[in-house]
Parts: structure tokens; C-alpha cells; sequence
């Protein structure tokens, strides 16, 4: 497991997370496309009294997929029932979840992705005619029955909206791409939880923070709490600019939020590459680390960032990964 303090993964020491989540749409920052219109369809599903249509989150670890499939119950108005893919092991577990649900329920499967195939085939009657059809009965006996299922919401959410299949995909009817926040938004993010915690925070250090939070709400929130650590210790519990420096500093996250499996994969590409184009298995395996992870955890924010470009041929280091790790370009 990735104990990284940068990582976008929710880590044990996340757990205080539920109290610091926002509970209403206009308190959830940034994301002002998808909230703008999610607002509409939330809206018009109200006017016409129907539930909203199934939505399909995603985007990179830590950046409010959960958080926005509760919001969604709230401001619906209805029930938040939650399973995850990879729990879902018999279409017999669907089955059961789906039994359970009432009308107006907001049934929300994570890492949905992760759901076999075959249980899929469950979720499409499901979601299309909110009907559940389901075989009883073995062999010569078995038979087909039919039963209706109250008119309900499913959220999915997922790292990886390319590992779901073509028809799970198409019978959502909102899908929604989260993107990293900017410095502006972590900024107001590190202030909503400096006021949420009672534990303020400068401004200058709030811009600090966010600027190496690596775009991930997630990540500036677990950083935030680190840093009032440092304050309280080392200084007078005020968490000024230069404490923030001083600990993100000891914490080893750089002035863009990188870490060392970050200086890596970089340094990999640069040295045992020459600075690409590297695949994805053969940089994997010089770095020891998994293909799926730096596929969905490392890579999506050096792209961002524009350190690492991806080619046709494979992954490439910029000009502003030799510069941002001082290594002089040989052609
Ligand atoms: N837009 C936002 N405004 C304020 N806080 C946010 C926002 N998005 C996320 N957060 C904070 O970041 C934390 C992580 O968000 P969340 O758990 O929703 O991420 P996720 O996308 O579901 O991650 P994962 O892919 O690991 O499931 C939340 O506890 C919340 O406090
Ligand atoms: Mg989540």
C-alpha cells in the first residue's frame, strides 16, 4: 500500500475526512462546469418530480467523487445507499443491494470499474427499466422472474472511466469529468477546513499549501493538518507562510508538490531512457512500481503539470522536468 504523504489515495489518517466534507453544492469548491451543470439536471429531475439520471463520476483519486455523490442524495432529497466494485462478488450481492432500495434512493457503487462483468448484466435492466431480472432455481427448474424496482438514482464513480465497458458506460445518463483544482480553489479549500477545524491559517500560507497540494483537495487537506502539527510544536500554533514552508519542506513535498517516487519515475525516464519515449511496462518495471498506479496515481499529475507528455511511442519528460530537476539536456 502507498503511504506517500502526497498520495491522492485515501490513506488510514484520511478518516477525519467525513467531518470536513462539505454537505451542499455551493459549499463544494472549484469544479464550476460540472457543478454548474449538474446544478440544471438536479433541477429540472425536481421540476418534473422524476429522479435524477444516473451519473457517472470520474477522474484521479481525492478530488470529491464521493463527496459529490453525497451531495447529490442531499440535495435531492433522498437516501444514499453505498456499495463498492470490487465488494460486489455474486450477482446475488447486486441483487441484494438493489432490493433494499427506495423510491428516490441514490444507490452509489465506487471503484465501479472494478465490478465483474457479469454482475454488470444485473445493473442494465436495473438502470434502464428499474426492473431487476433475476434467475432462480438451478438446471431443469430454474426459471426467469421479474421484479420491479423502485425509480432510483445510481452514482458510479471510477479512477478509470476506460475500464468500463461500452455498455455500462452508455446507459449513464450524466457523466461527469473531474479535473484538478487550481491554486485559487485549494487555496479556498485549505480556508473553508482552516474554519471547519478552528485552526487558522494565513493567507500566504494557505497559497503555499495549496500550491503544493498537487491540484488534490484530498492531499491539501491531509497536508493542512500536518502543517498545524509543525505549528503547534514548533512555533505558536499559528500557521504562517514559513512554518508551511519549513514543514512541507521536512515532509519532503516540493515547491510543485512532488515527492520522491515523483523524482522517479522522472529521473528514470532522463537516465535509463534518455528522456523517452519510455512504454508504460518498461518504466514500470525499472521503478518496481505497478503499471495500474502510475497509470492512475503518479502520471495524471505530472501530464497536468505538464513535466511528462505522452506520445504515441510512449511517455517523454519536458523541458520543464530537466529544468524542475536541475538535469542538463543531453541531445
Ligand atoms: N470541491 C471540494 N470542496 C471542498 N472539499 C473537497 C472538495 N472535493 C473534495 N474535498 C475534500 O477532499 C476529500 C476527498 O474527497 P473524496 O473522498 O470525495 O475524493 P474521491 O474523488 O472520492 O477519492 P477516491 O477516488 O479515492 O475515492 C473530502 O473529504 C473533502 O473534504
Ligand atoms: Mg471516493
Amino acid at each position: 500500500m502507498d503511504e506517500r504523504i502526497v498520495s491522492g489515495e485515501e490513506l488510514v489518517e484520511d478518516n477525519f475526512e467525513a467531518s470536513i466534507r462539505p454537505n451542499s453544492i455551493d459549499d463544494y469548491i472549484g469544479q464550476t462546469e460540472v457543478k454548474d451543470n449538474l446544478n440544471i439536471f438536479m433541477k429540472a429531475a425536481r421540476l418534473r418530480d422524476e429522479t435524477l439520471d444516473h451519473v457517472l463520476l470520474y477522474g484521479p483519486p481525492g478530488l470529491g467523487k464521493t463527496t459529490l455523490a453525497y451531495i447529490i442524495a442531499n440535495e435531492m432529497g433522498g437516501n444514499i445507499k453505498t456499495a463498492s466494485g470490487p465488494s460486489i462478488e455474486k450477482q446475488g450481492d447486486l441483487a441484494a443491494i438493489l432490493s433494499t432500495l427506495e423510491p428516490g434512493d441514490i444507490l452509489f457503487i465506487d471503484e465501479i470499474h472494478r465490478m465483474p462483468r457479469f454482475i454488470e448484466e444485473i445493473l442494465y435492466p436495473a438502470m434502464e427499466d428499474f426492473t431487476l431480472d433475476i434467475i432462480v432455481g438451478s438446471d431443469s427448474s430454474s426459471r426467469n422472474i421479474k421484479i420491479d424496482l423502485p425509480p432510483f438514482t445510481l452514482v458510479g464513480a471510477t479512477t478509470r472511466a476506460g475500464d468500463l465497458s461500452d455498455p455500462l458506460r452508455d446507459r449513464f445518463g450524466i457523466v461527469l469529468k473531474l479535473e484538478f483544482y487550481n491554486t485559487e480553489e485549494l487555496t479556498n479549500i485549505v480556508k473553508r477546513t482552516s474554519r471547519v477545524l478552528d485552526s487558522p491559517i494565513d493567507d500566504e500560507a494557505a497559497v503555499e499549501l495549496a500550491r503544493r497540494s498537487r491540484g488534490t483537495p484530498r492531499i491539501a487537506n491531509r497536508l493542512f493538518k500536518r502543517v498545524r502539527d509543525f505549528a503547534l510544536v514548533m512555533g505558536d500554533g499559528i500557521i504562517d507562510k514559513e512554518i508551511t514552508s519549513l514543514a512541507l519542506d521536512r515532509l519532503k513535498v516540493d515547491k510543485l508538490g512532488l515527492d520522491n517516487t515523483d523524482y522517479n519515475i522522472l529521473k528514470a525516464i532522463i537516465e535509463r531512457f534518455n528522456g523517452g519515449p519510455v512504454g508504460i511496462d518498461a518504466l514500470a518495471s525499472s521503478i518496481g512500481e505497478e503499471k495500474g498506479t502510475i497509470e492512475d496515481v503518479y502520471e495524471p499529475y505530472l501530464l497536468q503539470n505538464g513535466l511528462l507528455k505522452r506520445t504515441s511511442r510512449g511517455r517523454m519528460v519536458t523541458d520543464k522536468a530537466y529544468e524542475h530537476l536541475g538535469i542538463e539536456k543531453n541531445n
